[in-house]
């Protein structure tokens, strides 16, 4: 007789009741999963254990009846990883992605997680994840913000309205105690000015919707860019005062002698390595362009700056390795590219309170596996 392997379901209505918003919970979590990355007590894909994850992308044109076709985010991405310290856990988010998608009603991208047994590799739970994903987003910031913003930092600006920079808006609000006012920047003012009276109305802050980028970014203290490439986001060095935080959660770019005077703390130096490798992989003209961060890469492949696994990544600063800040005077980049380790470890937390709480659907895969 063989081994019954059974495994928890959870909907998105069960993460929710299992505490998916929380986050201030989620920021403790990810602060710990960067101790365990500084440690090295974690793997993703790849030769080097550091790939963000592989995606399936599609033709412009193809002749194949039923191939889909190239669109904007019109892909699927694997992303892989195995996460130590007590989750000790394996597994992986999974999604797919249409920009037509919120004309059928539903989200973007549509995530799952499956979370696997670290010895056997049986599942023990495959979830809704579009909620982990995009509270795990705003938290990253949250950490960054507990360690490298100056104390009684009291402007924040926001660049982009969308849900990523309104996730990392709340996680950064839950770190910045002293925080009086908001300014955000959206190319589509509407959407800048609704976040503006949402965050006023629900927080009792000052808020309000800027009028160009560097309206919002001049008085911040914290600068929080989570906007889409629709338009590049340009920030100017002069633009950024004595003892900012800019958190760079989506794609922008700043003069080149900001990085060369700024503290750059990357998320996961050893991720942007491989990201680096595979820039290099590219024709000259196409490296460096699209990415967070690919302007440091590219002072870093010309000599300017110190090759990226030299630079400190936050759980380094975290744990007391690396130094972090040092003078309110200190102006500080944090690089928050995206991992799976951060789901790995929320979705974990998630499914010991779903335990504890009887949510989900026990779903059995077999009670005598055929092949044993
Ligand atoms: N680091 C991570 O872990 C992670 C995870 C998910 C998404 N992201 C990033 O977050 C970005 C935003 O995601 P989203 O789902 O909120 O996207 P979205 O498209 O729903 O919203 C983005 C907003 O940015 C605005 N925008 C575009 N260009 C701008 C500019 N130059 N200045 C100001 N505003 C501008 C758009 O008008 C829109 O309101 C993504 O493009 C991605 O790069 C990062």
């Amino acid at each position: 007789m063989g081994k019954r392997t059974d495994f928890l379901y959870l909907s998105e209505e069960d993460m929710l009741k299992a505490g998916v918003l929380d986050y201030a919970r989620c920021i403790d979590v990810e602060e710990e999963i960067f101790g365990l990355l500084s440690k090295d007590d974690y793997r993703m894909g790849g030769a080097k254990y550091n790939s963000h994850g592989i995606a399936v992308s599609f033709p412009k044109e193809s002749d194949i009846p039923g191939m889909p076709l190239d669109a904007p985010d019109r892909r699927f991405l694997a992303m892989p990883g195995y996460l130590g310290g007590r989750f000790h856990i394996a597994g992986m988010k999974w999604y797919g992605s249409n920009i037509t998608n919120p004309q059928i009603g539903l989200p973007r991208s549509v995530l799952m997680v499956m979370l696997n047994n670290v010895e056997t590799g049986e599942p023990v739970a495959l979830m809704s994840a579009n909620l982990v994903s995009s509270v795990r987003t705003g938290c990253v910031p949250g950490v960054g913000v507990r360690h490298l913003a100056r104390k009684g930092a009291e402007v924040c600006a926001c660049i982009g309205a969308g849900p990523v920079s309104k996730a990392c808006f709340e996680a950064i609000r839950i770190e910045a105690k002293d925080l009086k006012e908001v300014l955000i920047f959206d190319i589509i003012k509407e959407k800048a000015q609704a976040f503006a009276d949402d965050v006023a109305r629900k927080y009792g802050l000052k808020a309000s919707a800027a009028d160009s980028l560097e309206e919002a970014v001049r008085p911040a203290d914290i600068v929080s860019v989570a906007a889409s490439s629709v338009r590049p986001v340009n920030l100017r060095n002069e633009w950024l005062k004595k003892g900012s935080l800019v958190i760079m959660t989506g794609r922008c770019n700043v003069d080149e002698d900001y990085y060369s005077s700024a503290k750059i703390i990357w998320d996961n130096p050893k991720m942007h390595d491989v990201y680096y490798d595979e820039h290099l992989l590219l024709p000259e003209d196409k490296r460096f362009i699209n990415g967070i961060g690919v302007q440091i890469y590219r002072m870093v492949y010309e000599g300017k700056l110190p090759a990226l696994l030299q630079q400190p990544g936050l759980g380094d600063v975290i744990l007391g390795t690396r130094e972090g800040r040092t003078s309110d005077d200190d102006r500080i980049l944090f690089i928050a590219g995206g991992m799976v380790i951060w789901d790995l470890g929320w979705s974990y937390e998630l499914l010991e309170n779903a335990r504890r709480m009887g949510l989900g659907i026990s779903l059995n895969l077999w009670t005598d596996p055929y092949l044993a």
